[in-house]
């Protein structure tokens, strides 16, 4: 192996050592200080001498630059074409991130044995048979795809310049480790290093490469955040591990928009793609029971219905408890407060729990008003009839607020057989001979008559 030039700097300041310390003299920062390579032998890893791409870059007119090539490449699941604004884009990293056992493996291993190009699967953590085994599960006839059981990227570019795939995926970044770093795998100067190697390979030979990152206690992907901006696309796989369902979102897409969502299921055999959320998300049941009510959210570009469960009790001991799952409980606490204030509600000596139904978490401000309704109706103990749907914002001054897009809200309530939506008397709707009832409110108190 040729001799390589590796120093340390440190990442706050940028001072340059000679060796690893834990505090950085300069800034006296703490553990800011990572191993760089700084030169790196003559003879690259990463060598396709035929490629034509190979020579060195020159300006180009806008206008002639050739983007037929750019043909994506299918995925053939429809929720991650629709995530990443319609496939792969070729010689593109993309990079998946999300909590472990959330089903990132299974995701990209069930994308890599339906795909009908030379696949390979590159995986740091799992042997062989293991995830021969998982593929069992998944899809046990596919014959394009290729696993390698392999961690140091030299090894990896071996493997793929004799196979020649079409597509890599590497299970995870954080295992990879190249031999210009001494540093562990994982650690910060390896993450950089191998993505770089990764992205060199990735371009010059435009065949995509899709990257699993572990993700650290705060929800961020592991390693530097370089990471994120090196790559062209950053997707986030997010749900309840005790649920089924799995939502996957981009936080950052080059080639296409970031508000579009990607839900499965997660099932015996593989994740399932569930493209019409919102019938499973609402319980079918015959029995009308208070405390429930039905928002219309919208999620990216989808709408999507889902059920807000309240259950207002009786505080047992003195300071009541406010608990609600999948919704902020700051702002739990802030509607509570304005029904206290505007409509009366002795709500301060009640325990309030909230939940919304199949582990989602929900950040649309369009779900105030069912969780306002819901937890009315489980305060008065009477029930929303089940064709009740809501969509609206609620204010500090108990005003019910518009929300964007409410037309496309309508819209699917309507396709979904609800009689009654509850928007805000500000939304300007210009449908017309609608099947739904389009019920205009302006202020809290409105609500209260109709539901108490
Ligand atoms: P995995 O893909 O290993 O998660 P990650 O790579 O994000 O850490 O997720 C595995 C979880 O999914 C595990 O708890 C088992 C479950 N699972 C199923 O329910 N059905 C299946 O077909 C598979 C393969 C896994
Ligand atoms: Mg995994």
């Amino acid at each position: 192996m040729a001799k390589v030039k590796t120093t340390f700097f440190c990442q706050n300041c940028g001072t340059q050592f000679a060796k690893w310390q834990g505090q950085c003299t300069a800034c006296k920062e703490w553990n800011t200080i990572v191993e760089e390579l700084v030169q790196k032998p003559e003879k690259s890893d990463w060598k396709t001498p035929t490629s034509p791409t190979k020579r060195a870059s020159v300006p180009l007119l806008i206008n002639e630059i050739d983007t037929t090539k750019e043909a994506r490449l299918d995925t053939f699941d429809g929720e991650l074409n629709r995530v990443l604004g319609g496939g792969i884009v070729p010689g593109s990293l993309t990079l998946l991130g999300g909590e472990p056992g959330i089903g990132k493996s299974t995701l990209l291993l069930q994308v890599s044995l339906s795909l009908p190009y030379k696949t390979l699967y590159v995986s740091g953590e799992e042997s062989q048979k293991q995830i021969k085994m998982r593929a069992e599960r998944i899809n046990p006839n596919n014959s394009n795809c290729y696993i390698l059981t392999e961690t140091k990227t030299q090894n990896i570019f071996k493997q793929i310049e004799a196979l020649e795939p079409d597509i890599v995926i590497i299970d995870s970044i954080q295992t990879l480790h190249s031999d210009y770093i001494e540093s562990s795998s994982g650690s910060i100067s390896q993450i950089k290093e191998c993505t770089t190697e990764l992205i060199k390979f990735a371009k010059e030979t435009s065949t995509p490469v899709l990257l699993i990152g572990h993700i650290t206690k705060d929800g961020h992907i592991a390693g530097p955040k370089i990471l994120e901006h090196m790559v062209d696309t950053v997707l986030q796989f997010e749900g309840d591990r005790n649920h089924v369902f799995r939502i996957l979102r981009a936080n950052k897409n080059r080639f296409g928009s970031t508000n579009e969502l990607g839900i499965y299921e997660m099932q015996g055999s593989g994740l399932r793609e569930v493209s019409n959320p919102s019938e499973i998300l609402i319980s079918k049941k015959d029995e009308e029971l208070s405390g429930n009510a039905i928002a219309a959210t919208l999620e990216g570009m989808r709408p999507l219905m889902i059920e807000v469960q309240a259950l207002v009790s009786t505080a047992v001991y003195g300071t009541p408890q406010r608990s609600a799952t999948g919704f902020n409980s700051k702002r739990l606490n802030m509607l509570l407060a304005v029904l206290e204030k505007r409509a009366g509600f002795r709500l301060g000596a009640k325990d309030v729990f909230l939940n919304i139904t199949g582990g989602i978490t929900v950040d649309d401000p369009a779900i105030d008003l069912a969780v306002v309704a819901s937890i009315l109706s489980s305060n008065e103990d009477v029930f929303i009839p089940k064709d009740f749907c809501f969509a609206a914002e609620v204010g500090l001054s108990g005003e019910i607020r518009p929300v964007q897009r409410v037309e496309q809200r309508i819209l699917e309530a309507e396709k979904l057989g609800f009689a009654t939506i509850f928007v805000s008397k500000y939304n300007k709707i210009s449908l017309k001979n609608t099947a739904i009832r389009i019920q205009l409110i302006s202020k809290i108190e409105d609500l209260v008559d109709f539901i108490v």
